[in-house]
């Protein structure tokens, strides 16, 4: 039976293990002759002003979200859960979104493992404006987070990601059958997942801190810009070569992981590659470059 219907995924991937989930969802659904489009919250973003220094225009944000999604049936969420909340570049998109009017809605949200109740807040607040929830859960996917003290985990590259080929391939399958069938289904709803929730969230002041604290350039830097120009938050400038940080990291890592010199630290700790390796990304994913890393003296 042919299919018929819009999706439009809104995305936003630090990494890229998001972006490769949301590529392989848009395939699934394609092949099932369903219209899909990505749109990642970075780019929205920079293509509203934020760059270097700049937060952007949430006036021409919410106008780029309602222009987006008009067209679509369904809305589809993707993001990396951070402490069991969402990431700021798509949280903030959310609050800008139009009224639903019985629009369909889902999540999908990557973690390393475990996400609490993450992929159900967009749910709860969305809901709330109009629109009918579909989905929300998770897709594991490879650790991204290794820095001091959240350094329990390990970080894998290489041939150690090939496992989540499958896992995950898993996974986006079931995804995509739920959403063709519209029976809805919710993960992160048992009191297990809300308690984990609130016990991580409430520790993201303290996170919000580690993080501007800890970020800074080594002499190692080579100027080159990638960081200015691909942190999705606008958070990094340069006034002489090396970068500086300043106070809306969104937490993402994208700057200390793809340092092509690892000149970027997380404490001094950190300058032990061994003990601190950084996560090279899924898929041969490069972070996109979003803005100029022109120089503001
Ligand atoms: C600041 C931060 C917090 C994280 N918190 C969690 C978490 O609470 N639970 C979890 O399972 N993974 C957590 N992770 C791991 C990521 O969610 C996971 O690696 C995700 O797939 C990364 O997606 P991305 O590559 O699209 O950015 C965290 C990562 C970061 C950088
Ligand atoms: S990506 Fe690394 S080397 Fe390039 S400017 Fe940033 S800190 Fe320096
Ligand atoms: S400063 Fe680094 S960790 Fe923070 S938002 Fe920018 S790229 Fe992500």
């Amino acid at each position: 039976m042919a299919r018929t219907g819009k999706y439009a995924i809104i995305c936003f991937s630090g990494t890229g293990n998001t972006q490769f989930v949301s590529d392989e969802l848009r395939k699934r659904l394609e092949d099932e002759g369903y219209f899909c489009n990505i749109y990642h919250a970075d780019r929205i973003w920079a293509s509203c002003g934020r760059g270097p220094g700049f937060r952007g225009d949430r006036n021409l944000a919410a106008y780029r979200m309602r222009d987006l999604t008009s067209d679509a049936d369904s809305v589809i969420l993707s993001f990396p859960t951070y402490a069991s909340d969402v990431p700021d570049p798509i949280k903030s998109l959310i609050d800008l979104m139009p009224a639903g009017n019985g629009k369909s809605v889902s999540v999908v949200s990557t973690i390393g493992l475990i996400g609490g109740d993450a992929c159900l807040i967009p749910i709860r607040t969305l809901e709330r404006r109009g629109y009918r929830p579909v989905y929300a859960g998770y897709v594991r996917m490879p650790n991204n987070l290794k820095v001091p003290p959240l350094d329990i985990f390990r970080i894998r590259n290489g041939k150690d990601l090939d496992r989540f080929y499958d896992s995950a391939g898993e996974k986006i399958d079931k995804i995509s059958r739920i959403l063709m069938e519209g029976k809805p289904s919710f993960e992160g709803a048992g009191l297990g997942s809300v308690l984990i929730g609130l016990v991580q969230r409430s520790s993201n002041k303290l996170m919000a801190e580690l993080f501007r604290r800890g970020l800074e350039a080594s002499d190692t830097c080579v100027g080159c810009g990638l960081c200015v120009s691909t942190c999705p938050a606008g958070n990094i400038t340069r006034t002489g070569k090396k970068p500086v940080f300043g106070k809306r990291c969104c937490h993402c890592l994208r700057c200390y992981n793809f340092c092509p010199v690892e000149a970027i630290q997380f404490t001094k700790r950190t300058k032990d590659a061994a003990k601190y390796p950084r996560y090279r990304g899924f898929a041969d994913w490069k972070p996109p470059r979003l803005y100029s890393a022109a120089r503001t003296d």
